[in-house]
């Protein structure tokens, strides 16, 4: 009998949190607004818990393990506009659990939609505990932060589960998109469709090198292209590539993902992580307008941007028809965190 060369990931255990599979649709509209491939999406901002995401597929794996150990408090730190603290929240909500959350200040923004709109608002309505944690950029910090709050916890009597987010961690998140990857597998295969390119943003990299690794385990050689944004494609190639060694060691398999199948693209990260750009702005207008479908100025817009000028280089390509798949990771309800800087853009008066 042929052997699943996934089938490691079943050893792990999961609850399920996430409406999936997620709808692989075409985008005839948005591939004429583009003029190149055809443009496909994936819609993991449909996976259902509490609007939905990627974060879902790896909570399923974090959450899974924190039952396991008999926990009963989630905790988590983020970005003050984190959907991956939002889906936490959800997620420990769904199963009957606390949740502790760190905010950081990694995004210097005076504006108070920034800091109680969006994924905040939804953060309080779910009734978490928030904590502030002042820094920007200092992961290791924050990290170390959070262990703290986990230690008083567990000194008041609580079990708390700290989601391990930093590099050092054994990254069990990833498999949810080494899952997702097979999951797309067989859609693909359901529907005799072959994709010559897949598109992503790259933050973390769990999602970028979950799918790159399912996908190659599962034997697709196509490229999958991740668009930087939360730090340039030189800080983010060795967090890929680390990845595959962890996903590795969890799966008890040998990477069938190397440093070649790294491909990444920062142009669109300016002027930095959660900040507007010009291209950003336009890709976002066009998959609105276009599409009906909603991306935000953090994450989907970005890789949104980076999908229409992946969409008209492959076309450049020779061959038959491209196509190309967009994996829609999420982040909607952050727009509204942003809603001076679009509107301000929309009106034409604003400098993005
Ligand atoms: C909407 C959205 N898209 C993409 C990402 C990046 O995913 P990853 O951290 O797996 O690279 C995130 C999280 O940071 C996110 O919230």
């Amino acid at each position: 009998m042929h052997q699943d060369p996934l089938g490691t990931l079943s050893r792990y255990p999961t609850v399920t949190l996430s409406h999936s599979p997620t709808p692989l649709e075409a985008l005839p509209n948005l591939s004429r607004h583009a003029g190149g491939a055809n443009i496909w999406i994936k819609r993991d901002d449909c996976t259902g818990l509490a609007l939905g995401g990627n974060k879902v597929r790896k909570l399923e794996y974090y959450v899974g393990e924190a039952r396991a150990q008999g926990a009963d408090t989630l905790l988590i730190t983020g970005a003050v506009q984190s959907n991956y603290i939002r889906m936490t929240v959800a997620a420990a909500r769904r199963c009957g659990m606390d949740c502790h959350v760190q905010l950081e200040e990694r995004v210097a923004s005076p504006d108070p939609n920034y800091r109680n709109s969006g994924n905040v608002l939804l953060d309080r309505l779910m009734g978490a505990t928030i904590h502030s944690y002042p820094v920007g950029e200092d992961e290791a910090g924050a990290d170390r932060n959070l262990h703290r709050i986990a230690d008083s916890l567990r000194a008041q009597g609580k079990s708390p589960y700290v989601i391990a987010l930093g590099p050092g961690g054994k990254q069990l998140g990833a498999l949810g998109y080494v899952h997702a990857a097979r999951e797309l597998h067989r859609q693909l295969a359901g529907r005799d469709l072959t994709m010559d390119e897949i598109v992503v943003a790259t933050g973390s990299g769990q999602t970028h090198a979950g799918l790159l690794f399912g996908l190659r385990a599962l034997g697709h050689t196509l490229r999958v292209t991740g668009i930087c944004v939360r730090r340039n494609a030189k800080l983010q190639y060795p967090r890929v590539r680390d990845l595959f060694g962890k996903i590795s060691s969890l799966l008890e398999i040998a990477s069938p993902a190397t440093e070649a199948d790294i491909h990444l693209d920062d142009d669109f990260l300016a002027p930095g992580y959660g900040k507007l750009n010009p291209a950003t702005l336009r890709a976002i207008q066009a998959a609105a307008q276009s599409e009906g479908i909603l991306t935000d100025p953090v994450y989907s817009g970005k890789s949104m941007a980076g999908l229409l000028h992946r969409a008209q280089a492959l076309v450049q390509t020779p061959g038959p028809e491209k196509n190309v798949l967009f994996i829609h990771t999420g982040g909607a309800p952050s727009i509204f965190a942003y809603e001076p800087e679009l509107t301000g853009a929309l009106e034409g008066s604003s400098a993005v």
